[in-house]
């Protein structure tokens, strides 16, 4: 009998070359979405996309302009219910983006962020494990599938533009696009795996709350001696606020920070206690000399399971080479709090302005933008998406995954719960050294195979 799984599995085998080509074309558009220059990459982009879906037999290819970056929709909804008696092949949103991080700094990177290039086992370009590796890897499984056959499920499509500036235009999208976007569930690969072998669904997600922080003093730059000792530098006054935002036990001192976070119950302490990334495992894949965090929760726990305030950049004064001796006029940071349930991004907004108002000192003057948000997602883990996604991901590497709490974000798998009420199914194959955000950026071949087959197997077996 003719078998759809086995042709569609020997297709993409028969197709790895043409595979890895697709992805580097995608790669090599430089589709930065925080960066205004990058704008007409953007719009590249979202037509390179809509082209492939079109590609694929998708119907109804659409993009919708929004406020910063297009969407790109598709749908597939011809397929037949193979069991007698069951309700109709079910409807899975894909979900992805096209757009990545910046790339700075360039610098370091060996081989150009949009020249993608493979070296040992992996592909190194910006956004080939963020998410461009991921958004092909299911195509070339559907691909693979129609090749094969008819599609078992019904396919809709959801490529973005924004994730990586906190997708600020998806919610008004969604909620003015409710019935075209109906569905049974959401397929997110944008969170990968713990490790190679290691398959891993992701059933929470941090939030985020992003602001630019500026501090000014002087009406200008002062000389350092003639006025040392009768301003207050705005450099140091600004690190005074930065250094109060913890206390020694690590935790972030903003006033109620804390109140709306969800306590970990025994059960899911004692359940992320078997993960395998234990404090071995961050000091490896972070390099640092040691691990700093909240005190009395374990570094699974903070990473994934509590809130956190960090400091994402600085700039002041004289940062050339050789010295200077100056007052700078002005210092500024980019300070993001990573949030978890129950906590909202705009109560920490009203958080942050108490913290300032309280602790600045008035001999300086500062002011606070508002960059972005993300509200945190918990999942329920026995939605169809998540029990079809783990038989899979045991079938293929032969183990139960690991179920764990990402501490990076998505944010339309809140709004996707908020607005459509669906659940999500978070699971991709990029891994934890894949250097995601940062200089060469790469994506492990050999995984990101298994991950087209794990798709193919997903697909058939939602359809079966
Ligand atoms: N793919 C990431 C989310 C992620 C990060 C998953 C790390 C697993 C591990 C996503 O593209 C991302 O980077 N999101 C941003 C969202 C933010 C700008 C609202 C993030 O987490 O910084
Ligand atoms: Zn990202």
């Amino acid at each position: 009998m003719f078998d759809q799984r086995i042709a569609a599995l020997e297709y993409v085998r028969q197709n790895k070359e043409q595979s890895l080509k697709l992805l580097e074309t995608f790669l090599s558009i430089p589709s930065i979405s925080t960066e205004p220059a990058n704008q007409p990459d953007m719009q590249r982009a979202a037509y390179w996309v809509a082209a492939q879906l079109s590609g694929l037999g998708m119907q109804n290819v659409e993009i919708f302009p929004t406020a910063r970056h297009p969407v790109v929709y598709a749908e597939w909804l011809g397929a037949h219910p193979r069991t007698a008696g069951a309700g109709g092949a079910p409807t899975v949103l894909i979900y992805g983006h096209y757009d990545v991080q910046p790339a700075d700094p360039l610098d370091r990177w060996q081989t150009g962020p949009f020249e993608p290039t493979v070296r040992g086992e992996s592909l190194y370009a910006r956004g080939a494990s963020d998410m461009k590796g991921q958004v092909v890897a299911v195509m070339k499984a559907v691909e693979a599938i129609v090749k094969s056959g008819d599609l078992p499920v019904n396919l809709k499509w959801l490529i973005e533009g924004e994730e990586e500036i906190g997708s600020p235009s998806l919610e008004a999208f969604i909620a003015e696009h409710k019935n075209l976007l109906a569905c049974d569930f959401a397929l997110n690969p944008d969170a990968g795996m713990i490790g190679p072998e290691d398959p891993t669904i992701t059933y929470a997600l941090r939030g985020l709350a992003y602001f630019e922080l500026r501090v000014f003093g002087p009406a200008s730059d002062l000389h350092s001696g003639i006025y040392g000792g009768v301003v207050h530098n705005p450099a140091n006054a600004l690190a005074e606020l930065i250094a109060g935002m913890h206390d020694a036990e690590g935790r972030v001192t903003l006033p109620g920070f804390y109140d709306k976070v969800r306590p970990l119950s025994k059960e899911e302490r004692a359940e992320l206690a078997r993960l395998p990334t234990d404090e071995k495992h961050f000091l490896e894949q972070t390099g640092a000399p040691a691990l700093y965090g909240e005190a009395g929760f374990t570094p699974a726990e903070r990473a994934g399971a509590r809130p956190t305030l960090d400091v994402n950049g600085m700039l002041s004064g004289f940062t050339g080479a050789g010295s200077k001796t100056v007052i700078p006029a002005w210092a500024m940071a980019k300070i993001s709090m990573r949030l978890v349930p129950d906590q909202d991004p705009a109560d920490v907004a009203k958080q942050f302005y108490a913290y300032l108002e309280a602790r600045a000192s008035k001999d300086i003057r500062w002011e606070v933008t508002e960059m972005h948000g993300g509200t945190p997602s918990i999942s329920d883990r026995n939605n169809a998406g998540v029990r079809a996604m783990a038989a899979t991901l045991e079938s293929v590497w032969g183990k139960q995954p690991y179920f764990r709490r990402e501490g990076g974000s998505i944010p339309v798998v809140a709004q996707m719960q908020r607005v459509l009420g669906i659940e999500s199914v978070v699971a991709g194959f990029g891994l934890p050294n894949d250097n995601v955000h940062a200089p060469n950026e790469r994506l492990h071949l050999p995984t990101w195979y298994m991950g087209i087959e794990a798709f193919i197997h997903f697909f058939i077996n939602l359809g079966s």
